[in-house]
């Protein structure tokens, strides 16, 4: 009935997740608030360990993608599960260093590392740092050398893939901030010269071709480009990697309308095509690692809030203004996202009316979403978005100093908090 499997509705008539009813949980906590069902994400972070052992003989590794959602107990369930994490910045690596997560199992991303966060990741011991840049990996060399350690590195390059068009596209992806291109042979040169230096190790290559994909094929011809490169790297230097990263970007459900294809087909279809090629251009097999983020816990989050006025615009729109917005929820405003929209009090009822959802900034587009259904609602009702577990919590701000919302997680009916709500004291500690 919903976009996702753990949101229902109980004997009340209310929304639950994870077996918790939400207008309860709105009570306890206070509104606006980020629920997780902790069940649903471990479930996920499973599904993608478990697949590579399936798909890959247990020669790969799962890599939660923690940009989507970080915080430290996010951090700690990844570690339970046995998957790895990619952190994005110090702030993401430190909070998975933090809770003692394995360095070995960290994958560092970033287009502009600075110093610090280099360092930090070298003297940590972070398994693979994937490097953007020239200048990042003659840094990195350095801060290696300095602290007399090995790097292990991958590099991130543009496989020359754009999967965001409707007909993906396989060339006009060199302008892009993010990694080495093909085509001018800085590629070639990065691992060239990566090759002389002895205080990195190259791993592997990397690529990600983008985010919330629902067809197989681009991340098909991602891989084979990537082999194409493996072959051509070890004819001309006689060099052969030991790992590939294919990144992450697989499409959720955010609407009932939307089907992106299931998991075990992309494993089971990509892995094939690894497999084949290698057989093909006489390659090992390498190891494989994969970054879902949005996938782990996109569905297995929503937010709630409290419908404060209700504007009815005649022949124009009812607005339904709630107690956050664009401050927890900024992807409306920035891409347009979609989302579903229930009234957690009211959820058995039908979604008879179309409104706006806005936010409570002072800003003509916080928006949560435009011309959605939604059940009759009046002032101090519960409203449940759907579906924002990912790059909610992880992109929210205090714009107008709104204090970001606390995090509770569902198990099994019982809840708990795992990111405290920020106070105006926390949002003004660093004021002079
Ligand atoms: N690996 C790399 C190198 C990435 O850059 C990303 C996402 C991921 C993995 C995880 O991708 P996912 O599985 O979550 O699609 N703020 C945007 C999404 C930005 C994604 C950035 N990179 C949004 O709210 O839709």
């Amino acid at each position: 009935m919903y976009v996702s499997d753990c949101i229902s509705i109980n004997g009340s008539g209310n929304l639950t997740i994870g077996g918790a009813d939400t207008v309860e949980i709105a009570k306890e906590y206070g509104t606006p608030v980020y629920v997780f069902d902790e069940n649903e994400i471990r479930k996920n972070l499973a599904a993608f360990r478990d697949s590579m052992n399936e798909y890959y003989g247990g020669n790969g590794l799962a890599v939660y993608a923690s940009k989507a959602f970080c915080c430290k107990e996010m951090c700690r369930i990844c570690m339970q599960e046995g998957t790895g994490i990619d952190v994005v910045s110090g702030g993401e690596l430190y909070t998975a260093l933090s809770v003692g997560f394995p360095a070995d199992k960290i994958v560092f991303h970033g287009n502009n590392k600075t110093f610090d966060e280099l360092s930090a990741a070298v003297e940590n011991g972070v398994g693979r740092i994937v490097v953007d840049n020239i200048t990042e990996l003659e840094t990195l060399s350095r801060i290696a050398a300095e602290k007399g350690r090995t790097a292990g590195i991958m590099f991130r390059i543009k496989p020359g893939i754009d999967a965001h068009t409707h007909d993906f596209i396989k060339t006009g992806q060199i302008d892009s901030k993010f990694g080495f291109a093909l085509e001018t042979g800085e590629a070639m040169e990065a691992v060239r010269k990566a090759l002389t230096m002895p205080d990195v190790k190259l791993r592997g290559l990397h690529c990600h071709i983008g985010s919330q994909i629902f067809d197989i094929d681009p991340f098909e011809l991602a891989a084979e480009v990537m082999l194409n490169l493996y072959k051509q790297i070890k004819d001309e230097t006689g060099y052969e990697f030991d790992e590939l990263n294919l990144g992450g970007g697989f499409g959720i459900k955010y609407l009932e309308s939307e089907q992106p294809k299931p998991y075990a087909e992309y494993m089971k279809n990509v892995s094939a095509v690894v497999r084949a090629r290698c057989e093909e251009l006489g390659l090992k097999m390498p190891f494989v690692l994969i970054e879902p983020g949005r996938s782990v816990v996109g569905a297995a989050g929503i937010t709630l809030y409290t419908v404060g006025a209700v504007k009815d615009i005649p022949d124009i729109r009812t607005y339904v203004s709630i107690d956050g917005g664009m401050a927890d929820n900024p992807r409306y405003a920035l891409y347009n996202a979609d989302y579903e929209v229930v009234c957690a009090n009211k959820a058995a009822e039908e979604r008879s009316e179309t409104v706006t959802v806005a936010g409570k900034c002072c800003e003509s587009g916080d928006l949560i979403q435009e011309n959605t259904k939604l059940q009759k609602v009046e002032p101090g009702d519960i409203l449940a978005v759907l579906s924002t577990g990912a790059y909610n919590y992880s992109m929210a701000s205090n714009y107008n100093r709104i204090p970001r919302p606390p995090v509770v997680m569902v198990k099994d009916g019982v809840s708990r908090v795992v990111v405290k709500r920020e106070t105006y004291e926390k949002i003004t500690e660093n004021d002079i």
